[in-house]
């Protein structure tokens, strides 16, 4: 196996802390990314890439031609967050409102740091390599934009790779889950029509208030009563509107929230389930509720032969007691629809380190990233690029 790019990814680590660093001062939210996505095809232009700016030029799809006929895709997100970043960091977004909260700023710069390294090797490349930098994935779906764009085409990709800083793992953990590693995600929006009145004669209105708490309480029986205890389901109402004086009884509350479940035969059954319930328990207040439910992300299943083949790399480059078995997450992810179409893996970069402070939560205003080990998702992919002719048995 070709181990040269981990050697090439470490002497680039301060280069890809610096273009880090760049994104993480700059940040865009979703489909906004004009800025990183220009640096990006630049830089991917110099290093002998076929560049194309996808529409509205807010993403970037690259292809390096390799000497066989594999097609191997390796994807990065590039949006921010509408979080406001702690002080006192020197890098610190210099945008007021907008931060890189959930590490896709390092995601953008590991597979630059990756790009290069593939391009410095380009004599030795057998496989196509293709690569995805993509707007919008926190709730924009940008996949689906970009696979309706041709990313996954011209040629043909035959397997793809994403990985995501994890704040979950400790530093420098190369995580691999087989299957279902993050969930099908969708949002719930209930309205809730009674009849308003006045608070002192209750027994004159129907009051979609009480109706409404007693909807939220009976969706809790749905991952209590309805799924299988080895499955995995959530049910959240995120947000309850209604009523604007204390002696008033509003005629609507409107709920919002969200179902998450790693299956989605699960998924159709706590759809059907929190439709049932809000309609039947409002009409037992009688009241009424309106339903609507919206699939976002289907789940993240990764592909056992693809998870395979980046475990033989990983070890390959950063030996076995690097390689960590993370938890699935109920967190949802757009890569999820690039897995629906073609066998890939989403891998996981530990990136939680205490003493550093990177143990925080993404999408938290203190969430950073351990930059020391960003080099190492840049050797990881890199690698993938150069061995995956031997790895991958479908010709
Ligand atoms: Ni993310």
């Amino acid at each position: 196996m070709d181990t040269r790019p981990l050697e090439l990814a470490r002497q680039m680590s301060n280069e890809i802390i610096s273009w880090r660093r760049d994104f993480h001062m700059y940040p865009e939210l979703a489909y906004e990314e004009r800025r990183t996505s220009s640096i990006v095809a630049q830089k991917l232009k110099e290093w002998g890439y076929d560049v194309k700016l996808g529409s509205g030029e807010v993403g970037v799809i690259a292809t390096m031609k390799g000497s066989g006929h594999n097609v191997l895709a390796i994807r990065a997100d590039m949006d921010a967050l509408p979080i406001e970043e702690v002080e006192g960091r020197e890098y610190r977004s210099r945008v007021s409102g907008k931060m890189h909260a959930c590490g896709h700023d390092a995601h953008t710069a590991m597979l630059l740091g990756a790009a290069k390294i593939i391009s410095l090797l380009r004599e030795d490349l057998i496989s196509t390599v293709r690569l995805i930098f993509q707007p919008a994935e926190e709730g924009g779906n940008g996949a689906l934009k970009m696979i309706e764009e041709g990313a996954l085409d011209d040629p043909k990709v035959d397997s793809i790779y994403g990985i995501h800083v994890w704040s979950d793992l400790p530093s420098g953990k190369i995580g691999l889950r087989e299957g279902p590693i993050l969930a099908a995600t969708g949002d719930i929006t209930i309205k809730v029509r009674g009849r308003g009145g006045h608070g002192a004669h209750p027994d004159q209105t129907i009051d979609p208030i009480v109706a409404s708490s007693a909807i939220v309480l009976s969706l809790q029986s749905i991952v209590s009563r309805n799924i299988d205890p080895f499955d995995s389901a959530v049910v959240t109402i995120g947000s309850i509107q209604g009523g604007s004086a204390f002696n008033v009884i509003p005629e609507t509350v409107l709920m919002k929230g969200t179902y998450r479940t790693m299956r989605k035969e699960t998924r159709e059954l706590v759809k059907a389930r929190i439709k049932e319930i809000a309609e039947k328990v409002a009409s037992a207040y009688g009241a009424s509720a309106e339903v609507t439910l919206k699939d976002v992300t289907p789940p993240t299943i990764n592909n056992p032969e693809a998870v395979e083949i980046a475990r033989k790399v990983a070890i390959a480059l950063f030996g076995e007691n690097n390689i960590a078995l993370p938890k699935p997450s109920m967190g949802g992810e757009d890569f999820s629809y690039y897995l629906e179409r073609v066998p890939g893996a989403f891998i996981l970069l530990g990136t939680g380190n205490p003493q550093k402070g990177t143990n925080v939560p993404h999408h938290s205003p203190a969430f950073d990233v351990d930059e020391d080990v960003l080099y190492m998702g840049s050797a990881l992919l890199s690698s993938l690029a150069m061995n995956f002719h031997l790895l991958w048995r479908r010709e």
